[in-house]
C-alpha cells in the first residue's frame, strides 16, 4: 500500500509519495507523431516527457504538450477541470510513481470555495483501477493499471500547515501548529486561499477563496503585451519569461519587470484586503502562513501589508510543493499509524 499526496493544481500538478515527487504544468494536448527523436542532445528528464494513455487515449501532459500538441487544453474553470482534466493529469502524475497494481490511498486537495461542490466527483473520478500505458521517447510502451483503493479530500490550503506541523511519518513533530490558532494564505496560479485551523480545527467563519491568484496580475502583463507585440500570449506560457523579467516575441524583447511589479503590487493590495476583511475579528490567530507559489513571488510585497505575524515557510527546494508533502504526511499521518487520533481530526470527511 502506498500513501501518495496530489495537488492538481491550475497552474501546476504535484504529487509525492514521501520520496519521490512530481510537478508539471497542468496542461495536456492531443499526441502526435513526433518524426525526429534525439534526446542525447538535450536529456529529457521524467516531466520532460509525460505520454501517457489513460483508458486507451494517448495524450501529451506537462511539457510535452506546450512543445509538440497542435491542440493544447488549459482551463481556469473549476468544473471543466474537475471533470475534463482531472483524471488524465492525475494519472500522469501517479503512473510514474507508483507501483503497478499496489494500492494507493490518495489525499487530494480542492480549492476552499469548489470544496463541497466537488469533492464527490473528484474522489468518484479518481477512485478504482485506471489502465494506464507509458510512452517513452523511443516509443517503449509500459502498460500499468494505477489502483486508487481511497480517496480522501481536504480543502487544498491544509496541505501547507499539516507539511508544517507532520513529519514525515505522519507523527506531529511541531505541536505549536497543532496547539495554536494560525491563518494560512495560498496563492495560486488562478486561486487564493484563505484558511483557519484553530488548534487543528478547520475554522468555516475564515475560510474564503479569492478568485485571484498570479494569473490575474499574468493578465494585465498579457494585455499590455498584446498592444504591443499583436500576440496574445497565453498565460501559462507567461510564468519563465515573468520570472525571468523579459519575454521575446518574434525575436523582439519586451521587458516586463516594471508592469509585472505594478500587477504584483495590485495583486497583493487584493489579497491583504481580503484577508484584513475577513479576519477582522480573528486578531487572535498567532501567525498567518502564506503559502504556494504565488505566495513565494508575493510575499516581499504582501507582508507589509497583512495585519498579524507572518511567516513565510521555507520548503527544501519548491514552494509549489508544500501542501502536497502536507497531504502526503497526512495520509501517513491517517492510514499508516494506526487508527486515527484526535490530532487527525483536522480534516472535514470526505
Ligand atoms: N520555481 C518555480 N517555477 C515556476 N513557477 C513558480 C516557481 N516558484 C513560484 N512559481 C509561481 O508559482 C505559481 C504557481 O503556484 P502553485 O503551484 O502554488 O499554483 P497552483 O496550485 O497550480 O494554482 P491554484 O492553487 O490556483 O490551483 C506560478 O504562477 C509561478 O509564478
Ligand atoms: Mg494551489
Amino acid at each position: 500500500m502506498e500513501v501518495v499526496g496530489l495537488d492538481i493544481g491550475f497552474g501546476f500538478t504535484k504529487a509525492t509519495n514521501g520520496k519521490n515527487s512530481t510537478i508539471f504544468k497542468s496542461v495536456y494536448g492531443e499526441a502526435q507523431e513526433i518524426s525526429f527523436s534525439d534526446t542525447s542532445l538535450n536529456p529529457a528528464s521524467r516531466e520532460e516527457h509525460l505520454h501517457v494513455e489513460v483508458e486507451g487515449k494517448p495524450w501529451f501532459v506537462g511539457p510535452l504538450a506546450e512543445r509538440q500538441s497542435a491542440k493544447r487544453f488549459f482551463t481556469l474553470d473549476q468544473k471543466e477541470f474537475v471533470s475534463g482534466y482531472s483524471k488524465i493529469l492525475a494519472m500522469a502524475a501517479l503512473a510514474p510513481m507508483v507501483e503497478q497494481q499496489d494500492p494507493v490511498k490518495l489525499v487530494v486537495g480542492l480549492p476552499i470555495v469548489h470544496y463541497k461542490s466537488h469533492m464527490k466527483e473528484l474522489a468518484g473520478i479518481l477512485s478504482g483501477q485506471h489502465r494506464v500505458a507509458l510512452i517513452g521517447p523511443n516509443g517503449k510502451r509500459e502498460e500499468t493499471v494505477v489502483r486508487i483503493a481511497q480517496v480522501k479530500v481536504v480543502p487544498q490550503p491544509m496541505g501547507a500547515l499539516l507539511n508544517l506541523m507532520l513529519g514525515n511519518a505522519g507523527e506531529i513533530v511541531n505541536k505549536r501548529f497543532a496547539t495554536e490558532k494560525v491563518g494560512i494564505i495560498d496563492i495560486g496560479f488562478k486561486t487564493t486561499d484563505f484558511t483557519i485551523l484553530d488548534r487543528t480545527r478547520y475554522s468555516e467563519r475564515g475560510s474564503h477563496s479569492l478568485e485571484s491568484g498570479i494569473s490575474t496580475a499574468f493578465s494585465i502583463i498579457a494585455e499590455k503585451l498584446k498592444e504591443e507585440s499583436g500576440i496574445n500570449v497565453e498565460l501559462y506560457r507567461l510564468i519563465d519569461p515573468v520570472e525571468q523579467g523579459f519575454i521575446k516575441i518574434r525575436g523582439k524583447k519586451f521587458d516586463l519587470s516594471k508592469i509585472r511589479d505594478g500587477a504584483f503590487a495590485k495583486l497583493a493590495q487584493a489579497i491583504a484586503n481580503e484577508s484584513n476583511k475577513l479576519w477582522a475579528d480573528d486578531w487572535d490567530l498567532e501567525a498567518i502562513v502564506v503559502a504556494g507559489g504565488g505566495g513565494a513571488l508575493l510575499a516581499p510585497v504582501l507582508k507589509p501589508l497583512l495585519q498579524g505575524s507572518v511567516m513565510t515557510p521555507e520548503t527544501d527546494g519548491d514552494p509549489r510543493l508544500a501542501n502536497v508533502y502536507g497531504f502526503c504526511k497526512y495520509g501517513k499521518h491517517l492510514w499508516t499509524r494506526g487508527p486515527a487520533k484526535a490530532e487527525a481530526q483536522a480534516a472535514p470527511a470526505a
